[in-house]
Formats: structure tokens, sequence, C-alpha cells
């Protein structure tokens, strides 16, 4: 797929399945966010590669926070919290580095990190490769935060559900160019 064809039909796939891509299916995604833009190439950005009994994990961890916020959810809501992590079989936990700086604004920073979140989107789709970006409560949760390891002035950007396509593709939203922009 050409890079305008993937730029312009890229959709988000929120339901996936396995298998999990390849490793040179995945490693293509993580070549496609290190290109985003980057003042001052800090590289502000790492990426938590989540994919088989890790997932798990990840579920105990969305039942923690869950419970965390209502210690009386029933075993039902629990077990629908630990799913909202096992709904593709390869999670990627986007995490944006950005620290203080002397010329680089933290803003700027987060935006580079979001631009390589986005190319990973875009790499998966020009592969055939289903994904979508989520955040959440969870992405917030201290439970999660801390059970992810991010450090205090991390920020958890995105999980990206990633797998095999189900069901059949949903066509972009055409939306007029002009709608959004002006000739100044
Ligand atoms: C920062 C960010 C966070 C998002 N979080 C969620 C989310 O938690 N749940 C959700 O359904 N969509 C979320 N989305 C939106 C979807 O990823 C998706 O872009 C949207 O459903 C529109 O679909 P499209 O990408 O096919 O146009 C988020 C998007 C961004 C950029």
């Amino acid at each position: 797929m050409d890079a305008l064809t993937a730029l312009h039909s890229r959709t988000s796939v929120p339901r996936v399945s396995g298998p999990a891509p390849s490793g040179t299916a995945v490693q293509a995604l993580f070549q496609a966010a290190l290109r985003a833009p980057d003042h001052g190439q800090l590289r502000p950005w790492r990426f938590l590669r989540i994919e088989g009994d890790s997932l798990q994990r990840l579920a105990d961890l969305f039942a923690a926070a869950a419970l965390a916020e209502n210690p009386s959810l029933n075993e039902d809501e629990v077990q629908s919290a630990r799913g909202k992590a096992l709904r593709a079989p390869l999670v990627i936990a986007s995490i944006s580095c950005a620290a203080e700086h002397p010329k680089i604004p933290v803003l700027e920073q987060d935006m580079a990190a979001a631009c390589a979140t986005h190319a990973m989107l875009l790499a998966a789709h020009a592969q055939g490769i289903g994904a979508v970006w989520r955040t959440g409560p969870f992405a917030v949760h201290p439970a999660v935060r801390n059970g992810l390891g991010l450090a205090a002035h991390e920020k958890l950007i995105a999980f990206l559900y990633i797998g095999h396509p189900d069901g059949p593709q949903r066509a972009p939203r055409e939306l007029p160019v002009a709608d959004f922009v002006q000739s100044w």
C-alpha cells in the first residue's frame, strides 16, 4: 500500500482476534514510530509490547484499578474490567517520557510521542493489521501506571489493541477538506 493510500484510508479496527502479527510486522510498527517528527531528537517515547501471558498481567492491573475505584464490584464486573485487556492478541502501551527541557516544551514532546503512536496505527493499516487507539480511565489509574512501571513524569498516552481484523472493514468517513481549511 502506498503512503497516501494508507493515510487516506486508515480506520480504527475495534474488533481484532489472533494470531498476533508476526515479529517482522511488529518490528515495522516500531520502526515507523521511530520516524515521528521529534523536536530536538529527544525520542520522548517508549513502548511496552504486551502479548501472551503478559496480557493476563495487564488484565490483573485493570481488575485492580476497577476494584480500587469501586471495592463492591461483583465478579462479572471484575471480569468485564479484565476482559478489556484481552481484546487483542497484542497490546502496545505507548508512553510519553516528556520531561522538562530548557528548549523543548513538554507539550511538544507529548505531541512527538503521539505522532509516533499514530505512525504505528498507519504502519499496522498498511500491513493489513487491525489496530485501535484506546485510553480510558485505566490509562491514568495509579494501579495500572505503577504496575506497568511508569515513572512519575511519564504519561501512558495509548493502549494500541492490535490483531487480525474481525469482520468487514468500515469505510473511512469522507470529510470535506474545505470545512477545515481556510486560505489566509
Ligand atoms: C488520544 C486518543 C485516545 C482515544 N481513546 C479512545 C478510547 O478510550 N476509546 C475509544 O473507543 N476510542 C478512543 N479513541 C478514538 C479511536 O482510537 C478512534 O480514532 C475513533 O473511534 C475514530 O475512529 P477512526 O480512527 O476509524 O476514525 C482515542 C483516540 C485518541 C487519539
